[in-house]
């Protein structure tokens, strides 16, 4: 069986779902930030304020070079990993790719708690980073997609109930 891979914007609630995904499958989990940040030994903020975005994106690619392949997992993504064509194509080869949707008002609300720990949007205007960043992105995750799951009007669970139906009902299991 294949991987589940979550992408989608920051704050779109991939970590929580792929958690809870992973648990009802009864499959390991790994979130691609965590294991850069176990890799190094500093946090994504710390990563990204010292050694740059430039740095942190290929330790991202090592990330996923590490893990495409250990099927079946469940893998929940950066929001920029979408950003280069050789992340996706090897997640691609042994995943379903499931985009995370969720409409900028509720992306707004979900990070304005912590922005400071998101390098990207440590700045007065992030709204408006944020609004930038979803235009330039938002054709990416919907190219890499197999499936979308609208999280508009739904909660962590009923979106990791939607996708746990669809990877059952793709295995018959
Ligand atoms: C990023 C998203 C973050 C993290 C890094 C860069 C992005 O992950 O990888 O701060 O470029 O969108 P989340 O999507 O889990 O917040």
């Amino acid at each position: 069986m294949n991987n589940i891979v979550l992408i989608g914007f920051m704050g779109s609630g991939k970590t929580s779902i792929g958690k809870i995904v992973a648990k009802m499958l009864g499959l390991k989990f790994i979130d691609t930030d965590y294991y850069v940040e176990k890799m190094i030994g500093k946090s994504i903020k710390y990563i990204f304020e010292v050694y740059g975005e430039k740095y942190f994106r290929e330790m991202e690619k090592r990330a996923i070079t590490e893990i495409y392949n250990m099927r079946p997992i469940v893998i929940s993504t950066g929001g920029g990993v979408v950003l280069q064509e050789y992340n996706m194509n090897l997640l691609k080869l042994y995943s379903i790719v499931f985009f995370i949707y969720a409409p900028v008002e509720k992306i707004i609300k979900n990070i304005s708690f912590d922005t400071k720990e998101r390098p990207l949007l440590n700045r007065k205007d992030w709204v408006s980073e944020v609004k930038e960043l979803m235009k330039k992105r938002e054709s990416l995750y919907y190219k890499y997609a197999d499936f979308i799951v609208d999280t508009t009007d739904k909660d962590i669970e009923g979106s990791a109930q939607e996708i746990v139906e669809i990877y059952k009902r793709l295995y018959s299991i």
